[in-house]
């Protein structure tokens, strides 16, 4: 398959590289192609001539979301609105991806395909509205929700309690949120399979089980080798401007009726990013 690739420079883009690398593979980094200038998007789809063009281009930073919301629902809503057209005009079928933040946290167990969202955040409304462009302005396409993700590529938690536990004995780590944990190039992995199945559709892609930040911050030392203090504290101890949900499991219910297999759990998923570090 022809594939063009967006926001191919962030953690998700860089193991998509690796895991759709046996097809006709054009990365395209903010540099290549910014999803907000829309003449420049129809250009790049008309020429290039893709099969599907896959989204990881997103502003991610959730709290900075919250003082800069023009540009959250530039990238995040009008960049999907851009693709979604371009890849309409061009024949193109279009993957997105999206977030557990669109759900807020209130149902108890992990939320489906099929509950209906309620972001919390500017993040999470940004990209509840790309998800509503791409389903009404494409006819083929795929939105995968994905939900506190880690790779070797970017900033991420995994990185960041590395380097606070280089630097001090006693960590403070939140544990009143509970999510799926989720290492890109299962994700990734996964995406590669759903773009040549055609099952169009919204899928949950995350690794397995469940756990909280404090959970998996302590995880991450054990497996690290390194012997710390870890304090539980509540999320409103951080003062932080986005409101997060409290509980953002995601059940894969797509891809299992679709036949495909669920991702391995969100410690194996751990154990393998340590391994290839
Ligand atoms: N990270 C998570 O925990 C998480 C959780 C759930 C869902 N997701 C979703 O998963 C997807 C991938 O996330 P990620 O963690 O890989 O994000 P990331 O590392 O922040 O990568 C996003 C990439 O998009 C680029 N970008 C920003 N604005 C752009 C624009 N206008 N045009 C083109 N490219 C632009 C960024 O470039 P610069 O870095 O140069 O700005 C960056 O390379 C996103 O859709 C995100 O919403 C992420």
């Amino acid at each position: 398959m022809r594939i063009i690739l967006t926001g191919a420079d962030g953690q998700l883009g860089h193991d998509l590289r690796r895991t759709l690398d046996q097809h006709d593979l054009i990365p395209f980094t903010l540099d290549d192609l910014d999803i907000t200038d829309f003449s420049s998007v129809v250009k790049k789809i008309e020429e290039v001539g893709p099969e599907i063009v896959v989204n990881c281009a997103a502003y991610t930073d959730v709290d900075g979301c919250e003082s800069n919301k023009v540009l959250a629902y530039q990238v995040n809503a009008g960049g999907p609105q851009n693709l979604a057209i371009a890849c309409e005009m061009a024949g193109a079928a279009l993957l997105q991806v999206s977030t557990d933040f669109i759900f807020d946290g209130s149902k108890g167990s992990p939320y489906q395909e099929f509950d209906l969202p309620n972001p919390l955040s500017v993040y999470g409304l940004s990209k509840l509205a790309g998800e509503k462009y791409v389903s009404s302005l494409t006819n083929r396409y795929y939105i995968v929700r994905t939900a506190w993700l880690y790779g070797q590529s970017g900033n991420n938690f995994v990185k960041s309690i590395l380097k606070i536990a280089g630097e001090k004995e006693k960590l403070q780590i939140v544990d009143d949120q509970i999510g799926s944990p989720t290492f890109t190039y299962d994700l990734a992995e996964r995406i590669a399979d759903i773009i040549t199945s055609k099952g169009y559709g919204i899928y949950h892609v995350v690794n397995g089980g469940q756990c909280s930040w404090y959970d998996f911050g302590k995880k991450i030392l054990e497996i690290a080798g390194l012997e710390r203090e870890v304090e539980p504290i509540s999320s409103n101890d951080l003062d932080r401007p986005a409101k997060r949900p409290k509980y953002s499991v995601l059940d894969d219910l797509s891809l299992r009726l679709r036949g495909f297999s669920s991702l391995r759990s969100w410690e194996a998923g751990l154990v393998a990013y340590f391994k290839e570090s």
